[in-house]
């Protein structure tokens, strides 16, 4: 969910003005993807690289956090969303981290999206530390199989698509491990500006993608 701050700064904006119009985005695709039963869904919202921004920003960042999880709740609860965030907890504030695990148990049981929130994540970090938990646990000889089940993402499957917004293209830490055949999406507009039919188009070019692992046969989803 990039461009946050260049749509702030393009009208002129404090970049917090940015991330409250960008939930708002936010919501919009949560609920398209509950509505065309998308199984399950990814949202990148803070890197473990985003700690170098100003103090100030990572507060503003961290409170609208706390204002989503604890005003959307009930609603994802209510439209049968489990969510789970991926990341390390350490640097978060013990707040959050209560709020996480509360919405965490509170929606473990539902069935419909799932949806996952990327926070305090760095995919390089999570290979790493994965590495020395499987020296740790005494594993010698492992496979991808097992070096999957340390990831954050041990219950969740790779994903298909990959969408990133605001015109940049590239991949800044995200899944390296997982997104190895993912299809990917590059959008010019902005995250605030990202809707629905953008989310619709993401998926429409997504299902014309010929996809063959490597393979010469195509393979469907
Ligand atoms: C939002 O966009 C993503 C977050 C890290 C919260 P940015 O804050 O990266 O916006 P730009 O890239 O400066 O426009
Ligand atoms: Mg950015």
């Amino acid at each position: 969910m990039d461009g946050n701050g260049r749509w702030a700064k393009s009208r002129k904006l404090p970049r917090t003005a940015g991330h409250k119009k960008g939930i708002e985005a936010t919501k919009a695709i949560v609920k398209r993807a509950g509505e065309i039963k998308v199984e399950y869904l990814t949202l990148y919202a803070f890197s473990t690289e985003n700690w170098n921004r100003p103090e100030s920003e990572i507060d503003d960042l961290m409170s609208l956090l706390r204002f989503y999880l604890k005003s959307e709740t009930a609603e994802l609860h209510k439209n049968d969303v489990r969510l789970r965030v991926i990341g390390f907890r350490e640097k978060l504030s013990q707040d959050i981290i209560t709020l996480i695990e509360k919405v965490e148990s509170m929606t473990a049981n539902n069935t419909g999206l799932n949806l996952t929130i990327a926070l305090d994540y760095g995919s390089r970090q999570e290979i790493v530390s994965a590495v020395n938990r499987i020296i740790h646990d005494g594993k010698t000889d492992i496979d991808e199989s097992v070096l999957s089940t340390y990831l954050f993402t041990h219950d969740i499957p790779d994903p298909d698509l990959l969408i990133r917004s605001s015109g940049e293209q590239r991949i800044s830490n995200f899944l390296l491990w997982q997104c190895a055949y993912s299809e990917f999406f590059f959008s010019d507009l902005m995250w605030p500006d990202f809707t629905s039919e953008e989310f619709d188009k993401a998926i429409e070019a997504f299902r014309a993608r010929d996809r063959r692992f490597g393979g010469i046969e195509s393979v469907q989803a």
